[in-house]
C-alpha cells in the first residue's frame, strides 16, 4: 500500500507500506518500479523507496476488502457465457432432472456447458450424474469442477459425503452460491445452468444480486396447485430482476404401454397457463417415463441413455427452443484465465498475487 510520495525537483520519495515484512514482492518494488517512474516521467531521475510494512489493522482492512469484492466473472457484461437458473415453486417436479438433461444434450450438440448444483441442503446432482468424486482444488482456493457426459459441474455433494447434514442460515448459503461462481475454474463455458432449491429463499435473492442478468426457466407439473406455487415462484425471481425465459412442463400426461394412448394423472393445462400469465414461450413438455426415472437413479440422464424414449425427444424440443430463445453469445478476444499454477510456490500462500497495487 502506499503511504506516500513526495517529489522535490527531479526526485520523487515513495513511502511504501507491504502486506509483511518479508513480501517476496519487496525486490520488486526496489527494482522495477523505480524503472518504470523514470520510463513514465522523463523530468524524473532520481527514485527513492522506502519499505516498511502493514500494521495488522490496516493488512485486516486490506484482506476484508478483497474478500468482499471477489467478483463474479459471470456478471461481467463482457461475459461470453448464458446463465439459466433453472427453479420451481416445489421440489420433487423434476427440475435437477430437467437441469442435468438439458446439460447432457447441450454439451452434445458441442456447446460448452456447466451446471451449478445451487440446491445447498437438498443437492442431488452428483447421484443423477453418476458422479460423486471430490473436485480438485488448487492453492485452497481454485476448484476445478468434476466431469460428466461433457459438461462440468459442481456441487455440494462432490464436497460432502451424502449423507452428511449440512446445518447452513442465510448468509452461508450466500457464500457458497459466491464461492461456486467465483473460486470454480469453470473457463466461460457458452452455457452456465444453475439447479436451483425449491422455492423463492435466500439463493434467489444471492442469484439475483450476483447474476442480475442471468435468465431463468420454471419447470412446473400440470396440476393446479404446482402452477400456483410456481407463479409465485416466478414473481418472485421476477422481483429480484432477472429474465424469465420460459417455462417446462413435467409429467405433463402418461403413455399406456399397450395402446400408446395418454393418459393426464396430474391434469393438463398448469405450463401453458403459467407461460401465458408471464408472457413467455412453454419451452416443451416431458411425458411420465418410469424408465427415465430408474437410468436417474443409475446416474444417467435420459437423453444419453434412451435417445428414443418420449422424454428424450421432449428434451430435443426443449433444446431446440431454449437456443433459440438463449442462442449462445459470441466468444470475447478476452484473454482465458489460466490456471495460477505458478504462483503456487511463488506466492508462498501469503496471496500476494492480490497486492500489485
Ligand atoms: N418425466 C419424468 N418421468 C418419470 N420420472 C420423473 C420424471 N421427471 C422426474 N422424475 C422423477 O421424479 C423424481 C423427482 O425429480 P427431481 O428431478 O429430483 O425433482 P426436483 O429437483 O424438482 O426435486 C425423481 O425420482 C425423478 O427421477
Ligand atoms: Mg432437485
Amino acid at each position: 500500500m502506499v503511504k506516500g510520495i513526495e517529489i522535490t525537483g527531479p526526485l520523487v520519495t515513495i513511502d511504501l507500506a507491504l502486506t509483511i515484512p518479508g513480501c517476496p514482492l519487496k525486490s520488486f518494488f526496489q527494482e522495477a518500479l523505480p524503472a518504470r517512474v523514470k520510463a513514465e516521467f522523463e523530468s524524473i531521475t532520481d527514485v527513492k523507496i522506502n519499505l516498511g510494512s502493514m500494521s495488522e489493522e490496516e493488512r485486516q482492512a486490506l484482506v476484508g476488502g478483497i474478500k468482499q469484492e471477489t467478483p463474479v466473472a459471470f456478471a461481467d457484461p463482457s461475459s461470453a457465457t448464458t446463465v439459466i437458473a433453472v427453479g420451481s415453486g416445489k421440489g420433487g417436479v423434476g427440475k435437477s432432472t430437467v437441469t442435468v438433461n438439458l446439460a447432457a444434450e447441450l454439451a452434445r450438440r458441442g456447446h460448452s456447458v456447466g451446471l451449478l448444483d445451487a440446491d445447498i441442503w437438498g443437492f442431488s446432482i452428483p447421484r443423477l450424474i453418476g458422479n460423486t468424486t471430490m473436485p480438485t482444488v488448487i492453492d485452497k482456493k481454485l476448484i476445478v469442477p468434476v466431469e460428466a457426459y461433457g459438461f462440468k459441474v459442481i456441487s455440494v455433494g462432490n464436497l460432502v459425503p451424502e449423507d452428511q447434514p449440512i446445518p447452513m442460515r442465510g448468509p452461508m448459503l450466500h457464500k457458497f452460491l459466491q464461492q461456486f461462481l467465483s473460486d470454480v475454474h469453470w473457463e466461460e463455458p457458452e452455457y452456465l445452468l444453475i439447479d436451483m432449491p425449491p422455492g423463492t429463499g435466500d439463493i434467489t435473492i444471492s442469484l439475483g444480486q450476483f447474476l442480475p442478468q442471468a435468465s431463468f426457466v420454471s419447470v412446473t407439473t400440470p396440476q393446479q396447485a404446482a402452477e400456483k406455487v410456481a407463479e409465485r415462484a416466478v414473481h418472485a425471481i421476477s422481483k429480484v430482476g432477472l429474465r424469465i425465459a420460459g417455462v417446462i412442463e413435467n409429467m405433463s400426461w402418461s403413455i399406456c404401454d399397450q395402446c400408446g394412448e395418454r393418459t393426464y394423472p396430474f391434469g393438463s393445462g398448469g405450463g401453458k397457463e403459467l407461460a401465458d400469465r408471464f408472457a413467455v414461450p412453454l419451452l416443451g413438455q416431458i411425458p411420465l417415463d418410469p424408465p427415465m426415472r430408474d437410468f436417474a437413479d443409475h446416474g444417467k440422464p435420459t437423453v444419453i441413455a434412451l435417445p428414443d424414449s418420449p422424454s428424450a425427444q421432449a428434451f430435443v424440443g426443449i433444446v431446440d427452443q431454449l437456443t433459440g430463445v438463449l442462442p449462445p453469445k459470441p466468444k470475447g478476444s478476452k484473454p482465458r484465465k489460466m490456471l495460477p499454477l505458478i504462483m503456487q510456490g511463488a506466492g508462498d500462500g501469503h496471496g500476494h498475487e492480490h497486492h500489485h497495487h
